[in-house]
């Protein structure tokens, strides 16, 4: 296969001690830069080497597997952190927090490539800066594009002639191996802020209304047959409101994620408050006896689950990761996957005024407000837990009994009869 003139400029010049990758998903970035990467372990000085990314597991999704396949050997383990190429050390570490810093301190590098660099902490960064410290050594980086005022553009990409750095900006038309076909559909898969950065590869500010592509198309009334699956995301609340959806799933039948049912519980509307095992019960009348495969909880709410336990419900924390779960949801609503049954009217309207925090975007960082939310908080706990990887064909295939029952053991919460070893009930 052909490279793209971008490909191959981007090759010719990465020279610079910073040289960064940025732009729209799948636009060949890092087809690039692993092939720069090896040219620069071959000729490139001697001295240790990283590759860093958020997580030992997305170092090798993201850059191991294409870069080995170059190679032309097979990719070490997930297990193994370590791998001698072109005669360097060369360490994988995974930097989802400033406690990966540890692992850095104190080592010299000649070499660095950091994959997804806009998701690495900052401070880790810095530190990794500082680590460069072989004469020549530089560093390589992709990333897709975040906000404007996020620190890898502001301090780095916008100054780079102040700093010996050079950036790449690409878009899918850079990649030449893309069918238009899949092209189209990627495009087809983000709406509003997010078509900006991962489309069109800008550095675009997050504001006004999170679920933008949000329209008549993802309303329902008519019935549906039931679902194979059906989960529940939750939120909870003492001083503010207990909010849940009831999620019906059915990977094979679009539209395939289906909200029949909402549950809201504000005890300052109400003017009372209600003690866990109250809400729990209503939680139970709420589903009455449907199969449940998983109640996904904010994490946080520990005296309620176990009052939700205590009623033999299935309860698992959810994935509390909020941009990933807004993320994947907005997915879903813009590609109309994702339909709420009309009489859901509180969650309705809280997802037509679900916003963007300004004050956050202008300090580089994406948040919602936290606005009359803990719907779109138990929508997203849902989404992000049932489809981690933001796939409608990948359903999270933790949610059996057996996750359940590990997460009870593990939380030392009192084992119910049912889970002693029964089955039926909300299984
Ligand atoms: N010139 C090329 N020849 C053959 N295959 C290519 C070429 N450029 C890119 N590809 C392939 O296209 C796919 C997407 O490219 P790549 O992974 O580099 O994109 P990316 O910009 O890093 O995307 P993301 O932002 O999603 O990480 C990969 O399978 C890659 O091997
Ligand atoms: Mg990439």
């Amino acid at each position: 296969m052909n490279w793209s003139e971008k490909q191959i400029l981007s090759y010719a010049q990465a020279t610079h001690r910073y040289n960064i990758w940025c732009g729209s998903v799948s636009a060949g970035k890092t087809f690039s830069c692993n092939h720069k990467f090896i040219e620069r372990l071959k000729n490139g000085p001697k001295g240790d080497v990283m590759v860093i990314g958020v997580s030992r597991p997305t170092i090798q999704r993201n850059v191991l597997n294409d870069l080995y396949q170059i190679l032309g050997f097979p990719p070490p383990t997930t297990k193994t952190n370590e791998a001698k190429l072109y005669g360097h050390n060369v360490y994988f570490v995974g930097a989802p927090d400033e406690s990966a810093m540890r692992v850095i301190q104190g080592s010299t590098l000649a070499l660095a490539y950091v994959d997804e660099a806009a998701c690495i902490p900052y401070p880790f960064w810095r530190m990794l800066e500082s680590r460069l410290r072989v004469p020549g050594a530089q560093l390589l980086a992709t990333c897709n594009p975040e906000g404007p005022a996020h620190w890898l553009k502001k301090e780095f990409i916008d100054r780079a002639g102040d700093l010996d750095l050079i950036s790449f900006n690409f878009t899918l038309d850079d990649n030449p191996s893309l069918d238009p076909a899949y092209k189209e559909s990627i495009k087809k898969s983000y709406s509003g802020m997010w078509y900006k950065r991962y489309i069109l590869g800008e550095w675009a500010a997050a504001h006004g209304l999170v679920y933008d592509s949000f329209d008549h198309l993802n309303l329902y009334d008519t019935p549906f047959p039931a679902a194979p699956t059906y989960v529940v995301g939750m939120d909870y609340g003492t001083t503010n409101a207990t909010a849940g959806v009831l999620l019906a799933i059915n990977p094979r039948q679009w539209p395939q994620i289906r909200v029949e049912e909402e549950f809201y519980y504000d005890s300052v509307k109400v003017g009372r408050s209600k003690t866990d095992a109250e809400l729990a019960d209503d939680v139970k009348d709420w589903l009455k006896y449907k199969q449940l495969a998983a109640i996904y909880i904010d994490p946080a709410a520990a005296s309620f689950k176990l009052a939700l336990r205590h009623l033999d419900l299935p309860v698992v924390d959810a994935v509390n990761d909020v941009l990933l779960g807004v993320k994947h949801t907005s997915k879903f609503m813009q590609q109309k996957n994702l339909v709420i049954h009309k009489s859901c009217s509180t969650l309705i309207e809280q997802i037509q005024s679900y916003s963007w925090d300004q004050k956050a975007a202008d300090k580089g960082e994406d948040k919602p407000s936290k606005v009359n939310d803990h719907l779109c908080d138990a929508l997203r706990y849902g989404i992000a837990s049932a489809f981690p990887q933001g796939e409608i064909s990948s359903l999270d295939d933790n949610i059996t009994i057996e996750q359940i029952k590990r997460q009870m053991y593990a939380d030392h919460a009192p084992l119910s009869p049912f889970m002693g070893g029964g089955t039926g009930g909300y299984f």
